[in-house]
């Protein structure tokens, strides 16, 4: 394959004191970040010194997990509203994009179409919407239900739900708001568009009461790994988030999904595809591998057992064994591909208990200095893995520090990184197009 003169996509994920599990317990961290708007806003205006394309927030409308004991020894019971934050953030960066979780079970599209349509305009066209179907059962207790909606028709729901949302910014004509005061029109009737949805889930008339979004739609990102999330992903996602092991499967899904998206008409470069990754960077490799270890040796046991049971299911009680002992004999899985990776990873490996909740602790790290983290960021691009990395700062606000003082500027020496924005919206960094307007282009024809 020919090799690649475009540059690499990176977002920074906004967590808390820090992504690692423990990162609230590091000497570095502030403790209580995740009430402390200050500590958001130096972290978000340290990404954009770095250039990054966007700041993203994940999210779940319950607690993470019901398991008190655990739960308490982490800092995951509680985050603002990735929105409002955002919102707040807006006003305090000029170029960084903005992306907040939204979901579509326990939502309705008007409300979302709404209030992406607003970030939008707030961050003058740097709105990105991560679409998710909500991974956390919990969530239906908080509205009327007494159980999670089924994986399928929660993917149906998500399919109808971003075409209304689309449908809704689209509600009116770029050029729709006249606002003339000498002849009195404020708004052009003609330029006004009624969605009209009547569908299985949702009956929508429209239209929406924001102006049309600066960047037409704001960029709509993915992260179901199953068939029917990457289904969707190819039909409608412009980013994707992955976790995959290593860059033979990064390389897999890119091919797959990017032939997938070929099928619903759309060229490989509508969609970038972005690993989460977590870089540990030290002057030498001894101090990036002392870092990642000083955090690791942080982790509670009874944190690192939730992991585990998160991850193999709850039939597995590993609560009478030696920590430092194996992982005991274990049925196989009902839980699907990552409860059977993980327990071949500990056979394989001959990981002790401890050690195995010490890898999924650990969640993709890349240790060593600027120049290795830069060879794999690299490597994967070069090798059509990727289109650039998510990144998952495992402490603030060090490591995000050392990310935009060492490996951007490593990055950029090799030509693989921006040296400054060129444009103005999320959009415009992704290089991806501002869609057009449905109705308008109805009216006009092909
Ligand atoms: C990197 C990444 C970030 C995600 N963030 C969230 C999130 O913040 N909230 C959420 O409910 N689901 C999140 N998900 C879950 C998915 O978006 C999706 O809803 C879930 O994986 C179930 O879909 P699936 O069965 O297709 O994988 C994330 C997934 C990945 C890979």
């Amino acid at each position: 394959m020919s090799r690649r003169t475009d540059q690499l996509h990176l977002g920074a994920f906004l967590a808390n004191s820090g992504h690692h599990v423990a990162a609230w317990r590091h000497p570095e961290a502030q403790a209580d970040a995740s009430q402390d708007f200050e500590h958001f806003k130096r972290i978000a205006q340290l990404a954009e010194r770095g250039k990054l394309d966007a700041l993203f927030i994940a999210d779940v409308v319950a607690l993470w997990g019901h398991h008190l004991d655990a739960l308490s020894r982490t800092a995951r019971a509680e985050h603002f509203e990735p929105l409002t934050l955002l919102s707040a953030l807006a006003a305090v960066t000029e170029r960084i994009g903005l992306i907040a979780t939204a979901t579509t079970t326990y939502n309705e599209p008007y409300h979302i179409a709404r209030k992406f349509a607003s970030l939008d305009h707030i961050s003058k066209g740097r709105a990105g919407w991560n679409l998710v179907t909500s991974v956390v059962a919990d969530e239906a207790w908080n509205f009327g239900r007494d159980q999670h909606v089924d994986h399928p028709d929660r993917y149906r729901r998500a399919e109808e739900f971003h075409d209304v949302v689309k449908g809704l910014w689209d509600s009116w004509d770029d050029d729709a708001f006249l606002r003339d005061k000498a002849s009195g029109r404020y708004f052009d009737p003609g330029k006004l568009h009624v969605l009209d949805h009547q569908g299985e889930h949702f009956s929508v008339r429209g239209p929406l009461n924001v102006a049309r979004p600066p960047q037409g739609h704001p960029v709509l990102v993915q992260a179901g790994a199953s068939a029917d999330g990457r289904r969707l992903a190819a039909r409608v996602a412009e980013v994707i988030f992955v976790a995959p092991q290593d860059v033979e499967s990064g390389q897999a899904f890119y091919r797959e999904l990017k032939e997938q998206a070929a099928g619903f008409g759309r060229g490989a470069d509508e969609i970038k595809i972005l690993p989460g990754i977590t870089p540990f960077v030290g002057r030498t490799r001894e101090e990036a591998r002392e870092r990642f270890e000083e955090l690791q040796a942080l982790v509670d046991p009874l944190v690192g057992l939730r992991l585990l049971a998160d991850t193999l299911g709850e039939d597995i009680d590993l609560s009478g064994h030696d920590l430092d002992g194996p992982l005991p004999d274990t049925p196989p899985g009902q839980r699907g591909s990552r409860r059977d990776q993980t327990i071949a990873l500990a056979r394989r490996e001959n990981l002790s208990i401890r050690q195995l909740y010490l890898r999924l602790a650990g969640a993709n790290p890349a240790i060593g200095t600027a120049e290795d983290i830069a060879d794999l960021f690299e490597h994967w691009f070069q090798s059509y893995a990727c289109d650039g990395f998510n990144v998952f700062f495992p402490v603030f606000p060090g490591t995000l520090e050392s990310f935009v003082e060492q490996v951007v500027p490593e990055l950029q020496r090799r030509g693989l990184f921006r040296r400054e924005y060129s444009g103005r919206t999320l959009r415009e960094h992704l290089g991806l197009k501002r869609p057009a307007n449905r109705f308008s282009q109805e009216q006009t024809g092909p």
